[in-house]
């Protein structure tokens, strides 16, 4: 394991600096497999723009049969290093791993695909949304394909809308520059919240060949029309100008709504709602899909039953709303709550722990695929320009008034509780 940067370093440097961070992970580490790690941990310096340093990664990497060499460096160098690395004769069949964003739009996304394969095959380009890679969001998959009670009613028949809510109780970080270079649509939108939708949305797998589930989320974001900037609500919080690395006039979104359909038998006429934002009141991601409401309403009364599931972090929940008699002599119901907590435990394995194993396993089926990571930015190409409405917010509400006008008809944004204040309403 070889670690490159710019700073000066040292082997001795670097392996303190892993000691460090694997025992802030608890008391509980296996001393043998750290010191076995620390031992093959080796330190380049040297700059990205210079051949030098790609030779010196060449020496170190010695007799390694088949690198993976994971970038995560800024973007803006991502094929000028891939090229390098073809250059020293580090690219023998190695593999890729390439950090997002994986371009700024839909044109500069092709020009890196092209880069990238100019030295190397797709199969061995691993483009990372570590989304991808969450227990949560796998297990949406699980939810819909290992069980046959939901394909019956998983359709524009029985689903009414479907929301998901993005939402971060902190802000940019201090990642001022990178952010005021991206926005909240290229930076979670493009990438994170349309593989959820396509999550969601797909046709089931068939087949076990490793491209069965990248094939069905790329018929989805093709099946999508591009984003329509009257159905997109933008929104900055008060206060982002001044941090630093922002510029003093900036125009870019921390906060966007956005409505969208699938134009397949399955989903037409069903809205897609999708909103993300920094300086939210809560931190959580949440998928709610509303159901129809009973033809007759003189048992339910006025509302519908809805399937939530909690994508973290931490705690991960599916809940189905559904109506119960209330006890008593009426004939009334009553909101009831099916919930299914699962907390944080030590079998989950984390997003990049699953995602860097599997890349260096060679199994892509949790990386973007070159034509989805095209139709993604093809999609919200319309809406990438800044030329609609920033809208101005409070940190700590839920972004700017003007996005409920998106959401009027599906009766209005679901907005979630934190996750402990859910959880006292799951035992109620
Ligand atoms: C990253 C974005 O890709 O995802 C961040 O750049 C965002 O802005 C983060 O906060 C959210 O990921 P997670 O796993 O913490 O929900």
């Amino acid at each position: 394991m070889i670690g490159i940067a710019r700073a000066a370093g040292t082997d001795a440097r670097l392996k303190e600096r892993v000691r460090d961070s694997v025992q802030e992970q608890g008391d509980n580490i296996d001393q043998e497999a750290l010191s076995k790690l620390l031992n093959l941990l080796r330190y380049v310096g040297g700059d990205y723009q210079e051949p030098a340093t790609f030779d010196l990664l060449k020496q170190k990497l010695g007799s390694a049969a088949r690198p993976a060499h994971y970038l995560a460096i800024p973007p803006s160098l991502f094929a000028s290093v891939v090229e390098s690395l073809a250059k020293a004769n580090c690219m023998n069949k190695a593999r890729v791993i390439v950090e997002k964003p994986f371009g700024h739009d839909l044109d500069s996304a092709q020009r890196l695909n092209a880069a990238l394969h100019a030295v190397l095959p797709e199969s061995r380009i691993f483009r990372i949304d570590h989304y991808l890679g969450k227990e949560a969001v796998l297990n949406l998959l699980f939810f819909r394909f290992a069980n046959t009670f939901l394909e019956p009613i998983w359709n524009r028949h029985y689903i009414e809308s479907v929301q998901i809510t993005m939402a971060e109780k902190f802000g940019i970080e201090g990642r001022g520059k990178f952010y005021d270079d991206t926005g909240a649509i290229r930076d979670v939108v493009e990438n994170h919240m349309l593989q959820v939708v396509a999550f969601l949305a797909m046709e089931a797998p068939t087949g076990l060949y490793c491209d069965a589930i990248r094939d069905e989320q790329v018929k989805i974001f093709r099946a999508i029309p591009p984003l329509d900037p009257k159905h997109l609500v933008r929104g900055q919080f008060n206060g982002y100008k001044r941090e630093r690395g922002v510029a003093p006039d900036s125009k870019v979104e921390t906060f966007a709504a956005v409505r969208l359909e699938i134009q397949s038998w399955r989903w037409s006429g069903v809205p897609f709602l999708i909103r993300a934002g920094k300086c939210l009141p809560v931190t959580t991601t949440e998928v709610l899909v509303k159901l129809r409401k009973p033809p007759l309403d003189n048992l339910a009364g006025e509302s519908s039953n809805h399937f939530c599931f909690r994508l973290g972090p931490g705690e991960i929940s599916l809940s189905l709303s559904a109506r119960v008699k209330r006890p008593g002599e009426e004939l009334v119901s009553m909101p009831a709550q099916l919930s299914a907590v699962e907390q944080h435990t030590a079998e989950q394995v984390d997003a990049y722990e699953r995602l860097l194993t599997d890349a260096m396993h060679g199994d892509a089926m949790l990386f973007v695929r070159e034509d989805a990571v095209e139709a993604a930015w093809a999609l919200v190409e319309p809406i990438l320009a800044d030329a609609t409405t920033l809208h101005y917010y409070e940190p700590g509400s839920w972004g700017p008034g003007e996005a409920n006008r998106l959401a009027v008809d599906v009766g209005g944004w679901h907005n979630p509780e934190a996750h402990s204040e859910s959880r006292v309403l799951h035992e109620i």
